[in-house]
């Protein structure tokens, strides 16, 4: 099967991306990252789109009187580079539903809970202040609600006594960076079924794909 070609839509750091290139690196990964857009000059995110050779375009939302005219640049900018798949990593817009309607099941945001608990921002925080014992982060196809639609994947980690919103954070972190490329070569290969709204996996998870917290007795 010919690779999909894939733009990833950044505004900061740029982990996620790294995540997604490395594992792009590899010639039978099912995608290849063909551009970078990022809302915002001189992030980290477009150094290391550089350092891997992948194009890059700045679309500041800033030079654009409103959020549609925003959208209907990075559209266009998305289809004359012959995208097929849109991923945010770390995106720091919300999108309209006309741009999410025209992008429907191409476009995929990796979001740091474990929907849908705690959409929105401050999940770490609010996942320590509900208590919860396990935490993590979801891929999921990008509706027009904010962190809504259909879950591709998630990961969980443990909550740990003495966790700050930072440590669970950076746990929270390396579990995105191994979700992500996972559920992106799902997609790319076309193992991923929609019925309705519900994701359906043609290839299924090990059945040990289980996480306890406390850790059970043995
Ligand atoms: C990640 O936690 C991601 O889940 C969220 O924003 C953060 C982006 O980090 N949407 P990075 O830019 O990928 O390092």
């Amino acid at each position: 099967m010919k690779r999909k070609r894939v733009a990833v839509l950044v505004s900061g750091r740029g982990s996620n991306l790294q995540a997604l290139l490395d594992a792009a690196a590899d010639p039978v990964f099912p995608a290849e990252v063909a551009l970078v857009i990022s809302n915002v000059a001189g992030v980290q995110a477009l150094e290391r789109a550089a350092k891997a050779s992948v194009p890059t375009e700045i679309i500041s939302h800033r030079d654009f009187p409103d959020r549609p005219s925003f959208e209907q640049a990075l559209s266009k900018r998305l289809e004359q580079a012959g995208v097929e798949l849109v991923c945010q990593a770390g995106f720091m817009r919300i999108l309209t539903a006309r741009f999410v309607e025209q992008w429907h099941n191409r476009l995929i945001n990796i979001h740091p809970s474990l929907l849908p608990a705690f959409p929105g921002l401050d999940t770490h925080a609010r996942a320590l202040a509900a208590g919860v014992k396990l935490h993590g982060c979801s891929v999921h196809f990008v509706r027009a609600e904010v962190d809504s639609g259909p879950i591709i994947g998630q990961a969980a980690v443990p909550v740990l006594t003495g966790d700050t919103p930072e440590s669970l954070a950076a746990r929270v972190l390396q579990a995105e960076h191994g979700l992500y490329p996972r559920c992106l070569q799902l997609v790319a290969a076309e193992q991923v079924d929609l019925q309705g709204e519900l994701v359906r996996l043609s290839e299924q998870e090990a059945s040990n794909a289980q996480l306890f917290n406390p850790a059970p007795r043995m």
